[in-house]
């Protein structure tokens, strides 16, 4: 969130002003009162587009921040709720820059992407105007110094009179987008405010989950709990590899190859079945065993978009017997809370014994079905039943 953005920008040293968050229209009132004079009332959501959905409001007084704080807090941007909102002092930009690092996956190194035409939406003038829209890689074995940080200000035709703090911000953004392990690091606006000063009057930072455990302990903090998605939030708590989507059949699957390709498979039976599709990602792993699979079940059974699940598991190291006792046990530990169909399709180590142990399990909710085709196919008709 901009709030924890601005956080981050201030303890590398990057000009900001982080301001004041609160969760009530009372507090948004006394925090403006405290600071004095006009403020800015912006939405804390993680999505971009905040001052276009009437999220970011000017406010003359500490009643008037109060009354843009009650129509803000509980708004809806972009699907999310507003629970928090951030008081700033009002510093009118005369200009409005856009900056950004990114880790550009394709090319195999960060991308910096510059613009004296920031404020509004930057695809947008990448639309309309592209020679204003600077892309210069950044060579993450050099980075960037001092004649890095020159080079970048003067391709992006940064003005004169704030040309030596571009340069300076360019490199104390760098320290956040490498220090903290981030993948995007953006400032839109980073704004020429009165007297020629250079500041970060937005900002967005993505932190890289995979530093988050050993490398970042600090990130923790940054969690906001009550804004995760309650299944995901669940999931991370069961420790299992789970991404929540948008469609109708649960699939379980080990190894994340076979879940990926799962996904597809299913997406593609669904075209024949109302357009059904994957309602989720989830590998389990190797050990597939009755509380892995049935942690897994309980996540994907309690999404309500789910109207029936895959269970797609290729025996390896884990033999098919000990995944089929898995979902036995599943069966068991869940009871009544199982209650959508499944369709199970075991290959691989020890399939026949598998096989034999779900059949005399004879249970009304699983189907087994041999191919991985005719079980997403399948599972695909349950959902759309
Ligand atoms: N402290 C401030 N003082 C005066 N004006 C501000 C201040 N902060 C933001 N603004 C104005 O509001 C506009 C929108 O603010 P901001 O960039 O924070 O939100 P947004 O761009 O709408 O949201 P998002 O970045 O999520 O798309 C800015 O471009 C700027 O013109
Ligand atoms: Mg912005």
């Amino acid at each position: 969130m901009e709030y924890q953005a601005k956080e981050l920008f201030a303890k590398h040293g990057v000009a900001t002003t982080v301001g004041v968050v609160v969760e009530t229209a009372e507090a948004a009132k006394a925090a403006a009162e405290e600071m004095g004079g006009v403020t800015v009332v912006k939405a804390q959501v993680k999505a971009g587009g905040r001052g276009k959905a009437g999220g970011v409001k000017i406010a003359k007084t500490a009643d008037e921040a109060f009354e843009h704080a009650s129509n803000i807090l509980g708004m809806e941007i972009k699907g999310l709720t507003v629970n928090r909102v951030l008081i700033t002092p009002a510093t009118p930009p005369e200009e409005e820059y856009y900056f950004s690092f990114l880790l550009d996956r394709a090319n195999r190194q960060y991308l910096c992407i510059a613009s004296v035409e920031g404020g509004v939406e930057i695809e947008e003038v990448a639309k309309t105007n592209p020679d204003a829209v600077k892309q210069i890689p950044v060579d993450p074995g050099t980075g960037v110094d001092e004649e890095k940080a020159r080079a970048i200000a003067t391709e992006a035709k940064f003005p004169e009179p704030v040309f030596e703090q571009a340069v300076a911000i360019i490199q104390a953004l760098y320290q956040v987008f490498v220090e903290e392990d981030a993948t995007l690091v953006e400032v839109n606006p980073l704004a020429r405010l009165a007297g020629d000063k250079l500041e970060a009057l937005d900002g967005k930072v993505s932190l890289d989950d995979n530093a988050s455990e050993v490398r970042h302990p600090d990130h923790e903090a940054f969690v906001i709990r009550e804004e995760a998605d309650p299944l995901e939030a669940k999931a991370k708590d069961k420790g299992l590899n789970y991404v929540k989507l948008d469609g109708q059949v649960g699939i379980i699957g080990n190894g994340a190859g076979l879940v990926m390709s799962t996904l597809d498979v299913v997406a593609y039976a669904g075209e024949a079945h109302g357009g059904v599709k994957p309602a989720n990602f989830l590998d389990i792993g190797g050990g597939a065993n009755a509380q892995v699979m049935a942690d897994g079940l309980d996540v994907i059974l309690h999404d309500p978009q789910v109207k029936s699940v895959f269970v797609n598991v290729f025996g390896g190291i884990t033999a098919c017997d000990e995944v089929a006792n898995g979902i036995k046990g599943a069966l068991e530990i869940l009871g009544d809370e199982a209650s959508k169909p499944l369709v199970v399709r075991l290959d691989g180590n020890n399939v026949e014994e598998g096989r034999r142990i779900l059949d005399e399990l004879n249970h009304p909710l699983v189907t087994q079905v041999d191919t991985m085709d005719g079980a997403a196919d399948k599972a695909a008709e349950l959902a759309n039943a």
